[in-house]
């Protein structure tokens, strides 16, 4: 077969043999683009016959956990499931400007102050910039060996002569280039290239690598995505820029939990841990406004509760809105026709607007219950009570479902000093009965109906 040109999606990297409009694979417009293919090995290797004999071992072994490297940032190394691991690589994805660069340099420089050997790779900013920001954030006095870079070849044979390095940061992926290659920095082809040669480097020299990914939504770089397979562990840096709070995000670990989050607030002089986001994500609540409710959510393994805030306007005619920030569109459709079929509930022609205050994202449908209290207290335009906190999946037909972790949400709530919860009904198991808390009034509910009520 002869070497032709494919046209990867920029978004998605899936290869089609033609150029279209439209991405089949994930939907994106105009995300396609040509590229040469990798080529093909060659030389008696590439020959049937030409490998080495694998060897196979049993399951038994000694090898004990590997060593990890604690960044010093607490929220950052319970992320990673505690530190990060040596010769592993992580990716860190986010939009520009939301605090990649600089988180990344604050656990670099905590990291090398701690008599480690870091390396520092900028492909986007110049020394200079570099050396601005770590004197802004008070780091100028860390050990941190810093190069801008873009050409792989050249980082890579640095690399190859280091001999005792613990992290190399790759800022970012997007710039970096190889030259064997002809498509652009940036591209599927490139980004990939690059990665998996760094990867590699990171697996023979027994460095972590750390590598900063954008995210855009246009597509017009490739998204880090294509990455996420090749990686151990991929984070996202998510919130909104005009906010002050940042969330880290692992959505996939080689070697902690998924799901787990940190919370940090960006300030003048970098971004600060939150040790307890309940209290910051609750702070700017007012009491006794109609259409609020609070969710004692779980993100990982901590438990964290957060406004849920509706509003139900008059619609403008057409088809009504139906808004949502930090909750899924699709689940907020289902919860208001279960309240208008089965629990009696008229939302009518209203536009419906639903927000998690904060910027927090939300996935679990545990926050079904406060969702729908939020809604119904929108719709009847009574405040549900400021010192009850809401948790429960809520079925088709109304019914309200069991969740995981009910006691650790009950703890918090009582930790930040609610005096309530409404929850699912909670089962002995194995003849133990469900826990109480002191001055915590429960009420258990089995249908949406008695909550609307
Ligand atoms: P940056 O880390 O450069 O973002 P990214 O690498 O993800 O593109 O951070 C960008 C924003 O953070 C920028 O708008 C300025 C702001 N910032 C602060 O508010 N405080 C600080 O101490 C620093 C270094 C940046
Ligand atoms: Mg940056």
């Amino acid at each position: 077969m002869k070497n032709r040109t494919l046209f990867v999606c920029q978004a998605c990297g899936a290869t089609h043999p033609k150029w279209q409009g439209k991405c089949e694979a994930c939907g994106g417009w105009n995300t396609l683009q040509e590229e040469a293919p990798a080529p093909r090995p060659s030389g008696p290797a590439a020959k049937a016959g030409g490998g080495r004999r694998v060897e196979f071992v049993g399951l038994e072994g000694t090898a004990a956990p590997p060593p990890r490297v604690p960044t010093g940032i607490a929220e950052l190394d319970r992320v990673l499931g505690g530190g990060i691991v040596p010769a592993s690589a992580v990716l860190v994805g986010g939009d520009p400007g939301i605090g990649k660069s600089t988180i990344l340099l604050q656990a670099a420089a905590r990291v090398a102050a701690a008599g480690r050997r870091v390396l520092y790779v900028s492909g986007e900013e110049a020394v200079e910039q570099v050396r601005l920001r770590a004197r802004r954030l008070g780091l100028e006095g860390a050990p941190l060996a810093l190069a801008a870079a873009t050409a792989l070849r050249d980082i890579a044979a640095s690399l190859e002569r280091e001999a005792d390095a613990a992290l190399v940061v790759i800022d970012s992926i997007q710039t970096m280039w190889l030259d064997a290659l002809d498509s652009a920095p940036g591209t599927v082809a490139q980004v990939r290239a690059c990665a998996a040669e760094l990867i590699r480097l990171a697996k023979t020299r027994g460095f972590a690598v750390i590598l900063v990914g954008h995210v855009t939504k246009e597509g017009t770089l490739a998204g880090p995505r294509v990455l996420e397979h090749m990686v151990d562990a991929t984070l996202y840096f998510e919130g909104d820029r005009g906010h002050q709070f940042r969330i880290l995000r692992a959505v996939k670990n080689r070697f902690g939990a998924t799901d787990e989050i940190g919370v940090f607030e960006m300030t003048d002089r970098g971004l600060v841990e939150v040790a307890n986001p309940s209290a910051l994500f609750l702070a700017e609540r007012r009491g006794n406004v109609s259409g609020s409710a609070v969710f004692a959510g779980v993100e990982g393994t901590r438990p964290v509760l957060v406004e849920v805030q509706a509003l139900l306007a008059p619609s403008a005619g057409g088809s009504p809105r139906r808004q949502v920030v930090g909750w899924d569109a699709g689940r907020l459709s289902m919860l208001l026709a279960v309240l208008e079929s089965r629990c009696g509930l008229t939302l009518g022609a209203n536009d419906v607007y639903l927000n998690i205050a904060g910027g927090l994202r939300i996935a679990e449908p545990a926050a079904d219950l406060a969702v729908a209290a939020a809604l119904t207290s929108a719709a009847t335009d009574r405040p549900t009570d400021a010192e009850t906190v809401y948790f429960g999946e809520v079925g088709l037909s109304g019914e309200v479902r069991q969740v995981a972790q009910a006691e650790a949400r009950l703890r918090e709530a009582q930790k930040l000093g609610f005096a309530a919860a409404v929850l699912p009904r909670r089962l002995a198991r194995g003849g133990r009965p469900p826990v109480a808390l002191d001055g915590l009034r429960l009420t258990e509910t089995g249908h949406l109906a008695d909550l609307v009520a």
